[in-house]
């Protein structure tokens, strides 16, 4: 008698334990898979509040989210794995630097199109982090300084074009030229065909 009060005990207890485990490794996913989405929002988060006039032109960009994502955000489209694939705020009257926006937390842009806008400052080196670029356009604003050189990271972009902007003229820099001039880079090899006046 006593010792079947001790295996039911017993049973009882690995159920509980095994319970608890399941309760506890379930939490951990969950707060793993929010993790991973709020790095994104946050960068974009972060990014909005640098520009000027931010909460009216990008409104949508808020808390709390659809699905804790940004995939429904003005200018923003995200992949199947609701990862942020193209961010398109070209013409959107955007007023501020790039230096707050943290590529690195946005590995998998493929399109970046910022063009049209009054974007100041340099480009950042921290761009060379968005891997997976294949399209990226920051024609027409007002950036300045020199190319940043991990630029050439960038192994898959295909069109870069950042004419129209008030870019140093840096001779002998293999990425860079005047201010009016669109760069075709071809894939991995690096060669360009340059149009415009370089
Ligand atoms: C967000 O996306 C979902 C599904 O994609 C859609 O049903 C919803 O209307 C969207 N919300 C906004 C505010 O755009
Ligand atoms: C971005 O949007 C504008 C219009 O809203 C469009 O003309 C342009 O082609 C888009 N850029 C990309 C890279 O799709
Ligand atoms: C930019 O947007 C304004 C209105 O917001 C429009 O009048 C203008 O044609 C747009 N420019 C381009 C190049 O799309
Ligand atoms: C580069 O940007 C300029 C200004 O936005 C535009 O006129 C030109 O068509 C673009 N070039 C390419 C190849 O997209
Ligand atoms: C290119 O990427 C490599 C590896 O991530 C890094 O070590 C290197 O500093 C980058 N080059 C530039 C110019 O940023």
């Amino acid at each position: 008698m006593a010792s079947e009060r001790s295996t039911i005990f017993s049973l009882l207890i690995s159920l509980l334990v095994l319970m608890l485990f399941n309760s506890l490794s379930r939490k951990c996913n969950a707060a793993a898979m929010k993790y991973e989405l709020q790095d994104e929002v946050k960068a974009l988060l972060k990014w909005k509040g640098s520009l000027l006039q931010s909460e009216a032109l990008l409104h949508s960009w808020s808390l709390p989210t659809a699905n804790g994502s940004p995939c429904n955000w003005t200018g923003i489209t995200c992949n199947d794995n609701g990862k942020v694939k193209e961010i398109n705020l070209s013409n959107s009257s955007l007023e501020g630097k790039l230096d707050s926006l943290s590529f690195s937390s946005l590995p998998n842009v493929v399109r970046l199109d910022l063009s049209i806008n009054a974007l100041s400052g340099n480009i950042p080196s921290q761009i060379g982090a968005s891997s997976h670029l294949v399209f990226l356009d920051l024609s027409m604003n007002q950036l300045s300084g020199a190319l940043p050189l991990s630029l050439s990271n960038l192994t898959h972009i295909s069109v870069l074009n950042i004419s129209d902007n008030i870019l140093d003229n840096q001779e002998g820099n293999p990425l860079i030229d005047t201010h009016d001039y669109m760069t075709k880079v071809c894939t991995s090899t690096l060669s360009y065909s340059h149009y415009g006046n370089w």
